[in-house]
């Protein structure tokens, strides 16, 4: 949970003061969001100040500063470290109902010629941050971020710290294998316990956690995290898989040394026929998205045939042969009412939020922990503050 002071929500520029004030504002922001510090601006507050950013510099065009963000991929702030990535690291391109699946899938057909022979696979969209790991010889020798996709950070320094990534495979095997780190719950609550411990700041959500611990290098603590892969590419020109592997097979091979995969999630990876068939599967998995030990965004859809995707191919950012059907947002803002003592589910008396009732992906949030004392103060909060409440799992925090 965050706090959202009102006068940050700003709707407007109007001199050269304000604007670079925003400039350094919308700045900080983004780097917390990709990086994992504690932001002042939940996403609707940026876009507002980005916007209000946009039109300054429209009307302003000679006063425009050069590393403004409205001009930078990523407004300039996913931390691009010097790690060259064996092929670049892809995003996804994003529907948010059975429409745009339809959409999708028409255009896959177009692009093929004909139906996809080969069927999909829908497996759950893990709501963390992506990493490469390189394993040479079944050792996992470096971790990577995503960066901008062509350049990533070395994040060697947590290997250790994330299950599911085993230090030494069962198979001495070269490859690079790319997947999704985040908290669980379980290990999100245990980390928020650390940070008090610590009298740091308790985390936002597991994704900001995550983000922040995979760069954090000097902390007095370690921070356990889960692996989730979603692919493999070969590395040092050393054959892995076999040629023509399904999307499914890949996963299994990798598996099969040790490493948890997508399809181990309690989601798992099915493969179906046809998208009428996979959006069953994504009602199934959005049905018990709130039961899952780890948060996700979506759904991953994939043409499972290794030729099916390359006749599709790639765009600049996205594969033309995945998407992802978003769930909706399990962050909103709402206004702090009171502050109570309340047992909470562990059987600990700590302060309690009274929130403006809000409805958070199908249930009305009135109530959010606040850790302790200490955690009030240094987040600053006030009766009639508005703050941003997460949802977790089938809990509120
Ligand atoms: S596939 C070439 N599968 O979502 C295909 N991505 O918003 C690349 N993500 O950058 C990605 N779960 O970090 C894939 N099962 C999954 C995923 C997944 C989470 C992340 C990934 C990607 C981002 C796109």
């Amino acid at each position: 949970m965050t706090t959202l002071p009102a006068a940050q929500a700003q709707s407007a520029v109007s001199s050269r003061t304000e604007y670079e004030a925003a400039l350094q504002l919308l700045r900080d922001a983004s780097r917390a969001y990709y990086s994992g510090g504690d932001s002042a601006l939940d996403d609707a507050a940026y876009d507002q100040l980005r916007h209000a950013v946009r039109v300054w510099e429209e009307e302003n065009p000679a006063e425009v500063s050069p590393d403004s963000p409205t001009g930078l991929v990523a407004d300039g702030a996913a931390p691009v470290g010097d790690v060259a990535h064996t092929t670049r690291l892809l995003s996804l391109d994003n529907v948010f109902d059975s429409v745009g699946l339809i959409a999708w899938g028409a255009s896959v057909q177009r692009r093929l010629g004909n139906a996809p022979q080969g069927g999909f696979t829908v497996e759950p969209k893990i709501d963390g941050a992506a990493v490469a790991a390189r394993y040479r010889e079944g050792r996992l020798v470096q971790l990577i971020t995503r960066g901008d996709g062509s350049h990533g950070e070395d994040i060697s320094h947590v290997i250790g710290q994330i299950d599911g990534l085993p230090e030494q495979l069962t198979e001495p095997v070269t490859v690079e294998v790319r997947g999704e780190v985040a908290f669980t719950q379980e290990q999100f609550e245990k980390a928020n316990e650390v940070r008090l411990a610590h009298n740091a700041q308790v985390f936002a959500n597991p994704r900001n956690g995550v983000a922040g611990t995979l760069r954090a290098k000097d902390r007095p603590y370690r921070l356990q995290m889960t692996f989730w892969a979603y692919g493999a590419v070969e590395l040092d020109v050393v054959a892995y898989l076999p040629a023509g592997a399904t999307h499914a097979q890949t996963l299994a091979a990798v598996a099969a040394a040790g490493i948890r995969t997508t399809a181990d999630s309690a989601a798992g990876l099915h493969i179906v026929g046809d998208l009428a068939a996979a959006q069953e599967r994504v009602d199934a998995i959005a049905a018990m998205r709130a039961q899952l030990p780890v948060g996700i965004d979506g759904v991953v859809i994939k043409m499972n045939d290794a030729a099916e995707q390359a006749a599709a191919g790639v765009g600049s950012r996205f594969p033309h042969w995945a998407i992802a059907v978003k769930l909706p947002a399990v962050e909103r803002q709402t206004v702090l009412e009171d502050v109570v003592w309340e047992v909470g589910r562990t059987g600990v008396l700590a302060p309690t939020a009274v929130l403006a009732p809000v409805e958070i992906d199908g249930s009305t949030v009135t109530r959010a922990t606040l850790h302790n004392p200490a955690d009030i103060r240094r987040r600053d909060l006030h009766i009639g503050d508005t703050v941003t409440v997460y949802k977790a799992g089938d809990i509120s925090a």
